[in-house]
Parts: C-alpha cells; structure tokens; sequence
C-alpha cells in the first residue's frame, strides 16, 4: 500500500532574532503512489523543511500539504506518524537499546502482542539484511554506519507505513557502504510499495533512486522531473550550473 503526496502553494517562515526567514516559497507538487521522489539542493535551501511538512513536524505558515486527498492536519497526529516512517541520517537510535528493542520500540509502546512484535523485527532483520542471531542484541555502538542506517530503516518500517521520508538517509556513510545501500534501496523498493521521500545533496544518489527529483534553491523549486529531463531540458542556466558542477566528477 501506498499512498500519494500533494504540496499545495505550502509556504514556511520561520521567525527568528533578527526577521522571518522565507524557508519554502509556496511549493506545488504532486507525488504518484509508490513514486521515489528526491529533494535536491543545496544546504539551507528547504529541503527539510519541505519533507518536514508531511509528517508535521513543520507546520506550514501557509498552503497545504494533503495525503490521498486529505490534508494532514485533518489527521489524528498519532495515526498519522505511524502511518509515515522516518529515516534521518547517523540514524537517530537509542543507545541504550538493542537492534531488536529499537526496531520494535513504538509498537511495545503501544503494547502490541510481544509474540508479534518479535516476529515483526526478525521478519524487518531479514529484509534489510542484518541476519539476526549476529545482530538482534547488538546497541548501536556496536554497529557500523551502514548496519545503524538497516536499523534504521527496518524501524521505519515497522508499522508498514504507506510513506517513507529519508533525510540525508545515506549523507554520512562512505563512498562504497554508501552504494551498497543505495543497490539494497532499489531492491527494498521493489519489494515494498511506499511513496518515498529522500532528501539529498548528492544529485548522483537523486538520479539514481529516485523516479524524479525536485531542485529547491532558496526556498524556490527550480525544476522538478526526471533524470533525463535535468540534463536534456534544463529549466535554466541554474539547473545547467548545477548538474555540470555534480557531473565534473563523473558520478552523474
Ligand atoms: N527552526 C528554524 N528556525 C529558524 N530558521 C530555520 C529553522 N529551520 C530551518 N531554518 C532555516 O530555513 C532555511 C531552510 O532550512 P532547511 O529546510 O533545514 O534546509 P535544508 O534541509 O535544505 O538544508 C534555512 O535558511 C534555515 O536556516
Ligand atoms: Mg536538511
């Protein structure tokens, strides 16, 4: 199950010492069921803000942000954030807990059957790849950058959401985890039908994972499309600068 995504003229400013800071112009945009969509830019430019927006964290000051048609402040915020994993980078565990206690932590919270909770956990071990009898005890410190990003990732799903936001989900993992993660992305994707969300700074991963990718400069979406689109039919010179400057390394 998945479900869709609509940003309607969704503006955010944010008070602060010195004025309001504009940090989402009053973005528009439309994300199918089971899409992977990537937030590009660089930092300060509202990514997180925007992909902030759908689970509320971020309150829009105006505008909408709605799911299947409903907009999400018409949620019950609980049911709402369980229905959305979130992924965000170096993790975000509890250090004091094992792999397998924070995987299932929201749903013994919620004091679901123990039996089932442990079923869950292993069954979400396999699926990212992290054999359990290795695995399920370890804390956090125990694990690796990529192994604490599969934790991460299997709580996310815990619950089966029908979306997943990832922010900057692969941003401090070396060049070689980081594409080890990326290839087991792809086929979690395919096994797995959510809407995803990542955000990213690297237009190498944006190409790669995601079905289309949305360019935000300054709070301003400047292109939104495919791969194929970004290098053929540039919106503007912006977009011409941007992907020649990720490109001169190859990695495009
Ligand atoms: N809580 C906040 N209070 C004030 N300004 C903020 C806050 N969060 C973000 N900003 C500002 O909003 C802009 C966009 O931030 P953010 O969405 O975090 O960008 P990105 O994720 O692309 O780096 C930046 O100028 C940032 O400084
Ligand atoms: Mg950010």
């Amino acid at each position: 199950m998945s479900s869709t995504i609509t940003f309607e003229k969704a503006r955010k400013e944010y008070p602060t010492g010195n004025g309001n800071v504009v940090a989402l112009e009053g973005l528009d945009l439309h994300i199918e069921k089971g899409e992977t969509v990537c937030f590009i830019g660089t930092s300060g430019s509202g990514k997180t803000t925007a992909l902030k927006m759908i689970n509320r964290l971020v309150e829009p000051t105006a505008g909408s942000v709605s799911i299947d048609g409903k907009t999400v402040t018409d949620f019950d915020l609980i049911k709402l954030r369980r229905s959305i994993g979130y992924v965000i980078q170096r993790g975000g565990l509890f250090p004091h807990l094992t792999v397998s206690e924070n995987i299932g932590l929201l749903a013994t919270l919620e004091k679901r059957d123990p039996n089932v909770i442990r079923n869950k956990t292993e069954e979400l071990l396999d699926l990212v790849n992290l054999p359990r009898e290795q695995f399920a005890n370890r804390r956090p410190r125990e694990l690796s950058g990529g192994q604490q990003q599969r934790v991460s990732i299997a709580r996310a799903l815990a619950f089966d959401p029908e979306i997943i936001l990832m922010d900057e989900p692969f941003g401090a993992l070396d060049p070689i985890t980081k594409n080890e993660l990326h290839d087991e992305f792809l086929k979690l994707k395919g096994v797995v039908d959510k809407t995803t969300i990542i955000v990213t700074h690297d237009l190498a991963e944006a190409f790669k994972l995601g079905d289309r990718a949305v360019l935000l400069n300054d709070g301003r979406e400047i292109q939104t499309g495919t791969k194929d689109e970004f290098i053929n039919k540039p919106a503007n010179e912006f977009v011409e600068r941007f992907v020649a400057a990720h490109s001169s390394g190859g990695s495009v």
